[in-house]
Parts: C-alpha cells; structure tokens; sequence
C-alpha cells in the first residue's frame, strides 16, 4: 500500500505542470495518500529539500497557472555533479546521498516531469531500487514512445498566433518575416505552427535546407503577385552544408546538454534579403513559447497524464513512463525510454545514443506541409 509519494519537476517549464500536480495531488487525496514536492527538481532531491503538497492550501488554483509551483532545474545531473573542491572543477555521483533521502522520507515512488535528460536520470535511479514514474513534458515534443507531450500544444499556439500577426507587418510592408522557434534537435513546434500559421517555409532540424530553394519559393510568390513571405525556422535547424546555430556553450556539468541554440533565424533572413531583394526581419520568439497558462487542449491533457501516474502508482507499476499513443493513455518502461543509451550517468539529448523523438519524413505533417506548397527547404 502506497503511504508517501514525492514529485519532481525538472528541466525546463512547460505550461500544464502545475496542472500534473494538482491532478496527482487530488488523485493520491482520495485514496489516502500523502503527496509531496521536491523543491527545484532533482536539485531539492539532492538538498533534501521539498514541501507538503495538498489540494485545501499550495496545490489549489493551479489549473491556468504557468511554471511550476515546486520550482525546476535544468542544470544539474546528480549522476555527475559539478563541484568545487579546492579551486579544482571535479565531477561526483550524488546519486547515493538522493536515494538516502527518498528513503528517510519513507517515499514510496518518485514522479519525475520532464524531458528526455529527467526520465534519463529516472530510468538510472529506478535502477538503484527507487520507485519512479515519468511524466512526459516539453514543449519540444521530443520524448520517446509518446505522441504528445504536456506543454507542446501551448507552445504551438503561441508560435501560430506569433504568426498571425507576423502577417500583417509581412503584407504592409512587403517584407520576409521569419520566426524562429525552440524546438532543440526536432523540428514538431516548427512544422505545425507553419501549417497552422500558413507560413511559406518551415525549416527543420531533420531536413537540412537549401537556401536557395527557399528564396525560390518567395520568388515564385512574388510572381504570383505576393510580395510577401512567412518563414518558420526551428532553432535547431541547419543548412545542408552548414552547422547548427549555436548562441552560447554552457559549462553546467557532464551529462548535461551544454548547448544554447539560437541564431539561425536571423542569418535565414539574411541570406534572404541577398538572395531576393526583399527586406527582411527576423522574430526571435524565445521563452514566450513556455510561459504563462496551458490550452485547454494542454490542462485536460496534463491532467491524464497526473491521473495516470497516479494510478500506476497504485497498481505498484514502477519505472515506467505514462504515455499518450493513439488517444489512449497508456504507459512504457523507462529502459525503452532511454534506447541505446543504457549507461547510467550518460549524457542525454542530441547524442548519437539518445532517443528523442523527431519528426520522421512519413509523418502526416511533412505529407500536410508539401501537398500546401510549404517549402521544406528542399
Ligand atoms: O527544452 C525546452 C527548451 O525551451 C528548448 O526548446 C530550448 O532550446 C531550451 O529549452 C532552452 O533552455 P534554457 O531554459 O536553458 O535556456
């Protein structure tokens, strides 16, 4: 019988956090079971640190309300900690003194919310013995082994209505208006706001781009009498014989995904301007994308995804991710969920190993893009 159970919300905020822990919260409410929050992410695990959560006082009200309420880290992997030690940079496996911790808190399972570096570290301390569940979230929409992470229809919408008023400066002024949007290594939030957004182009990570196919597309437009272009480019996207964008590299531990892309949006637009003649601007749409309050679509989604957590917690089914497949909520072990990259400790994210979820070419958002004369930067 489940007595305890702690939840984490780390890596970066995605709108419908608090909306996972209020539904854990309630759930475990009704059947008796006393929910708690570790503060700042796995960072509160390693510093003990966390707070009861019940729905009459902190986990009330949280249904719109963006971020989280327990606070989340993107920089730390306690499986490989930064640490000073005499002016010396070492790296040390705390993962040790965390799992003392869920264990003097009499902690029955863990719920860690996060992308694919927090089920990374989920699925290593479910092999040390602790109980845990993920939940999927980002806005990325990048996670293995499910359709639909929480956060990434919010960041959808918010692009698409970045879009919509993009338009009206595009067609007043004749101009090339490109947006870039987050994303990292795939390319969902990109696809799906140009088709939503009725963009000219959308760039991807997982299609390398020839500029000078998307010029081409704004040449034919301009043909047509539209002296005006949308283009959509994801973060992470790079040209065919170029490279990633990178804004600045970051020193935050091993393990970590060390990398701030940003960038090819406005060398997009420049290269677009020379090779046009059209004036062109750049929209660089930033962390707009995950702040403030979930969609409907979001809130009813993350709150599956709590309830499901929840009861497999109840039903003892450990190590495991919920997922969202097909319009069902179901659940997938968190070894599949780390693919190739077994090793405990690992780096996550854009690794040859890892296995995030990008876009594949017979996916019916690539089918949607080119049969609307979306150019793909092909
Ligand atoms: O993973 C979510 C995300 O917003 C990415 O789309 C983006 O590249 C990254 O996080 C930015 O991270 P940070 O909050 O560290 O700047």
């Amino acid at each position: 019988m489940l007595k305890k159970v702690a939840i984490i919300t780390n890596g970066g905020d995605a709108p419908g956090l608090n909306t996972v822990i209020r539904a854990i919260v309630k759930t475990a409410e009704t059947h008796g079971i006393e929910c708690y929050g570790y503060i700042e992410g796995y960072k509160g695990l390693l510093n003990n640190n966390y707070i009861k959560l019940d729905s009459k006082t902190n986990a009330s009200g949280l249904l719109h309300r963006g971020g989280t309420i327990i606070g989340t880290s993107n920089s730390t992997n306690v499986f490989n900690l930064k640490c000073e030690e005499n002016g010396q940079i070492v790296y040390k496996d705390m993962s040790q003194k965390c799992i003392d911790n869920i264990k003097e808190a009499g902690f029955d399972c863990i719920f860690t919310l996060g992308g694919d570096g927090t089920q990374k570290s989920g699925r290593d301390f479910s092999l040390r013995g602790v109980n845990v569940i993920g939940v999927p979230k980002t806005i990325d929409n990048d996670v293995a082994h499910t359709d639909v992470t929480f956060g990434y229809n919010t960041a959808v919408s918010v692009a698409t209505d970045a879009l919509d008023r993009l338009h009206s400066t595009a067609e007043s002024h004749h101009r090339i208006m490109v947006l870039e949007v987050m994303g990292r290594y795939a390319g969902w939030i990109a696809l799906e706001s140009a088709i939503a957004g009725g963009a000219d182009a959308a760039l991807i990570p997982e299609i390398p781009f020839d500029i000078e196919k998307v010029a081409e597309k704004v040449e034919e437009r301009k043909k047509a009498g539209k002296n005006f272009s949308i283009i959509v480019v994801s973060e992470g996207a790079k040209p065919k014989d170029g490279d990633i964008v990178i804004k600045k590299k970051l020193d935050d531990g091993k393990g970590l995904d060390n990398i701030r892309l940003g960038g090819i949006g406005e060398q997009v637009a420049e290269d677009l301007e020379k090779l046009t003649g059209l004036v062109s601007r750049c929209t660089v749409l930033g962390y707009v994308q995950r702040g403030g309050t979930p969609t409907a679509f979001d809130r009813v989604l993350s709150t599956k995804y709590g309830v499901k957590a929840m009861e497999l917690a109840m039903q003892e089914k450990f190590n495991v991710l919920v997922t969202y497949k097909h319009g069902e909520m179901s659940y997938v072990s968190l070894e599949d969920v780390v693919g190739n990259n077994k090793e405990i400790g690992a780096p996550s994210g854009n690794t040859a190993k890892s296995n995030i979820r990008k876009i594949e070419m017979d996916d019916p958002l690539i089918k949607a893009a080119r049969a609307l004369g979306i150019n793909l930067g092909e």
